[in-house]
């Protein structure tokens, strides 16, 4: 039997044997693609290379890519535990032609790989093409002799034009073609049709590999774009050729899984191994580790979010088999046992990954028993619909993700009520509105992109160039020819010093001049990934394209700037040396006046991390580093251990920023010459930006040197106030706390003095009434705590006794009554409190030695106290 080990082993083999380079998988948050969740597929790290936006130095690939299909275009997560084979998590085995072999190697090499390397019977395949494709079909038919029966074709099935099974397409907009899929018939004794039929969804005829050409780029509008050249994508589920290959009909019976699943029972002590909860949890922790070593942490929107849904749900399934204490995070080392080797991220990311899981599922355990308990209730009453209200209370209270309640209802054959869940949801969307949001970014015309080459940057070098060419004007938005004194505009130049905001670095401010003209750039803006757009004011002049202008950087921002920068650099690489190589880059803003970093890390820094991260930074700052940059490809930058940021897309060229021993980052920001150029790194405040993110701010150079003065001028006022000078503030500020605690404590003995003689009097006024000491007072200004406590003096000191006081404040009074030794059996502290209430128009009750009551002060309440000598003798 072959081990999943082994499949991606003879896959990869196979295709290097036919002239592919073996590509590593790219992390399951795709660089800097707004379009796309997560990585859903092996083509998605090629995406630029098919739309000729990129180009390797290789133009056949293989990889197995680690995906999810979670929320977006492809979303699988409803159907986990419901089938043999759907998975949020899984992997992909996949070979690419970039515009060099087409259909005929594709489908021949596949059939290869499937018949001869890996014997499956050639009987027990069929394939699907796509209805106009007859090329595909005459291969399948003619070269490999598939009998016609065998082939079929499969047109625009899911309700438009090129929405078929057998066409492609990552995302709504994108790489798409037609595809031909290879089928596996796991024979008759399963249930399920060939594709194309009714009972397609079966189990028996099941899709191992999809073989794409790759043929359009699809527009926003729906139009298909043809691509520079015809490409091959091909995706198989590792999941799927391996339960072919170890002759198991579910995903879950596979080696890899199986032994998931086992871990997880044993966990959770469940004896069932086919309990639809273990797959579910087998499944979502793949999904979680994975997300989390790839940068996500769960939160409360975007990727955050769909990894907080998946964990949520598997803790319900745990909750289901009746774990009521943290689990899900044991499950880590075993998935790391098993797939470890293949992904050493993995491995590496394991403490992280085990850490972010369990502070997500004790944040969760603080709801979720109660959550149950109202869904439960809700769906007893509810009459198959669970109404949106509910749905909605669940998510916003107790943490339910929408699709978890659904998940419950679907499990009692009930539905949710989406729109109602959906008004809840408007309605508070509503409220938060009012706290505004900020603007859209700015769009640079498609047509205008189309014509002009990327800006060239002379900022690394020069903070001023002269015969700048205005290449594009941008009035409100729109190219325009030129424009006028007291216009707002966007200044495209062909060349420019000015820094674009990127990579967390503020945009330049300065100013361009010509011939009777000042525009004055507030800010500089990165437009379409590659342009320079200088936004601003025409201050005087007209300014018209193709004019030429002289540009000026302002150079002290800009230098301010640069020392941020680099000491960015220099405490990001502080952070991993004290805290550990958990700690990725999570956000980053480099101002003229202060850095401020998040990062990865779960709890807050303690004194000493930060002294020692301050520490180090400095040392490295008078080691005096040169700053060298050096270009190179990607893979050589990682061999040269550069820190590459998560979530961020590279080519594959890339600038690498080097400050001696202390740093080594991919960054296309602007740096010091050398490290000593910051002077002085000062750190001004640590705190949580969300789970597991923090966030340190600091100042170099002039504004640290500003922060420590202005420190300074505050620990003088300090001593200036406490009467002393700044050396012996501290021992000052003790000796005065020391003394407030004395008085403090003085004060408290003359409270308690005062009260106990405030008793003596008291006890001293109380009348013998038949043996019992009955004493019924008004106490000015006694709350019920104190009047409590005088009570208990005073019993003790009276023994037999019956006591009523009476503590005024403002019209009102607190009314306690005590019956103790002899007294008690024969008056209810009760009664006699009852009494007195009544009269004073309150109320009261307690019990036979105790109550408690209030009423109003005046005439009635003495009356009532003076009574209360007489009512106890008629009941003595
Ligand atoms: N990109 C194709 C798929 O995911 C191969 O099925």
């Amino acid at each position: 039997m072959k081990t999943t080990a082994e499949i991606r082993r003879d896959f990869l083999d196979f295709f290097a044997s036919k002239g592919h380079t073996i590509v590593p998988s790219a992390p399951l948050v795709p660089g800097n693609d707004p379009t796309l969740l997560f990585t859903n597929s092996g083509m998605v790290q090629f995406k630029d290379v098919f739309l000729g936006a990129e180009k390797r130095s290789y133009v056949r690939a293989a990889d197995v890519q680690r995906c999810l299909r979670a929320g977006g275009k492809h979303n699988d997560l409803d159907s986990v535990g419901y089938t043999a084979r759907h998975h949020t998590f899984f992997e992909m085995l996949g070979n690419w032609s970039f515009g060099d072999y087409f259909k005929q190697e594709a489908i021949a090499w596949a059939w290869e790989l499937l018949t001869e390397v890996w014997k499956l019977p050639r009987e027990r395949l069929l394939v699907t093409v796509y209805h106009t494709d007859d090329e595909a079909y005459a291969i399948w038919r003619d070269q490999i002799g598939l009998p016609p029966e065998r082939i079929i074709r499969i047109g625009d099935n899911k309700g438009a034009p090129y929405a078929s099974d057998n066409f492609w397409q990552m995302a709504d907009t994108g790489p798409c073609g037609p595809c031909t899929e290879i089928f596996y018939d796991h024979g008759p004794e399963i249930p399920g049709g060939p594709p194309g039929s009714e009972d397609e969804d079966g189990d028996r005829f099941i899709e191992i590999w999809n073989l794409v050409f790759m043929q359009f780029d699809r527009q926003p509008d729906g139009t298909l774009v043809p691509l520079p050249a015809p490409c091959v994508d091909t995706g198989m589920g590792l999941e799927r050729i391996a339960a072919v290959l170890q002759h198991v009909h579910s995903n879950y019976e596979i080696d890899l899984f199986q032994a998931l699943i086992r871990a997880a029972a044993e966990l959770t002590h469940t004896r069932d191994l086919q309990s639809k909860s273990l797959r579910v949890i087998a499944d979502h922790i793949r999904a979680s580790t994975f997300l989390i070593v790839d940068g996500v942490l769960p939160s409360n929107e975007g990727r955050g979010y769909v990894l907080r849904r998946i964990i949520r749900r598997a803790l319900r399934h745990g909750w289901m088999l009746g774990m009521r204490q943290p689990f899900f995070h044991k499950l880590v080392a075993p998935l790391d046992a098993l797939m470890g080797d293949a992904y050493p991220i993995l491995r590496e990311g394991r403490a992280t990954a085990e850490r972010a899981l369990l502070a997500e599922e004790e944040r969760f355990a603080e709801t979720l028993d109660a959550g149950m308990r109202i869904f439960e209730d809700v769906a007893a009453r509810a009459n198959g619909v669970i109404p949106g209200s509910d749905a909605f209370r669940l998510y916003d209270t107790y943490g339910f993700p929408l699709d978890l309640t659904q998940d419950m209802a679907r499990e009692r054959g009930m539905t949710v009520d989406l729109a109602g869940f959906d008004a809840a949801m408007a309605q508070q969307k509503e409220t938060a509105r009012a706290a505004g949001k900020f603007g859209a970014g700015v769009q640079l015309p498609a047509e205008l992109v189309a014509q002009l080459a990327p800006t060239g940057f002379l900022g690394y070098e020069q903070l001023a160039a002269d015969g700048l060419t205005v290449v594009a004007l941008l009035k409100d938005g729109k190219p325009v020819e030129a424009i006028t004194a007291g216009d707002e505009a966007i200044v495209l130049l062909d060349r420019t010093p000015f820094y674009a905001e990127s990579g967390g670095q503020v945009g330049d401010t300065g100013v361009l001049t010509g011939a009777g003209l000042t525009f004055t750039v507030r800010d500089t803006l990165k437009l379409a990934g590659q342009y320079h757009g200088h936004v601003g004011v025409l201050e005087q002049g007209r300014l018209a394209r193709g004019d030429r202008v002289h540009g000026a950087v302002d150079a002290d921002r800009r230098a301010a700037i640069v020392l941020n920068h680099s000491a960015t650099h220099l405490l990001h690489a502080a952070l991993r040396e004290v805290l550990g190589r958990h700690v990725q880059q999570k956000g980053s803003l480099v101002a003229p006046d202060r850095l401020r970093f998040d990062f990865s890390h779960f709890q807050p820094l303690t004194t000493d991390e930060l002294a020692e991260i301050e520490r180090r930074v400095n040392a490295q700052i008078r080691a005096n580093h040169a700053g060298e940059v050096h270009h190179m490809g990607m893979q050589e930058a990682l061999d040269f251990g550069a820190i590459a940021l998560f979530g961020e897309k590279y080519g594959e060229h890339v600038r690498v920023l080097r400050f001696g021993d202390a740093s080594t980052e991919l960054c296309g920001g602007t740096h010091v010459h050398r490290t000593g150029d910051i002077g002085l790194f000062k750190i001004i405040s640590e705190g949580g930006v969300s789970a597991g993110v923090r966030r340190i701010e600091a100042v170099t150079g002039q504004g640290a040197l500003d922060h420590v003065a202005s420190e300074e001028q505050r620990l003088r006022e300090v001593a200036q106030a406490l009467g002393g000078n700044v050396a012996d503030v501290a021992d000052r500020l003790r000796a005065l706390l020391e003394r407030q605690k004395k008085l403090e404590r003085e004060l408290e003995q003359l409270k308690a003095k005062a009260a106990s003689s405030a008793t003596g009097d008291l006890a001293n006024q109380a009348q013998d009434v038949a043996g019992i000491k009955v004493l019924a007072a008004r106490l000015e200004g006694f709350d019920a705590k104190a009047l409590r406590e005088v009570m208990d003096r005073l019993k003790q000191q009276l023994g037999d006794a019956v006591v009523v006081l009476a503590g005024a404040e403002g019209g009102r009074v607190a009314l306690v009554a005590g019956v103790s030794g002899a007294a008690l059996g024969k008056i209810k502290a009760g009664e006699v409190l009852g009494e007195v209430a009544r009269q004073a128009n309150g109320k009261g009750g307690g019990r036979p030695d105790m109550a408690q009551g209030g009423g109003e002060d005046g005439p009635a309440l003495r009356a009532a106290l003076a009574g209360v000598p007489d009512w106890v003798r008629q009941r003595v």
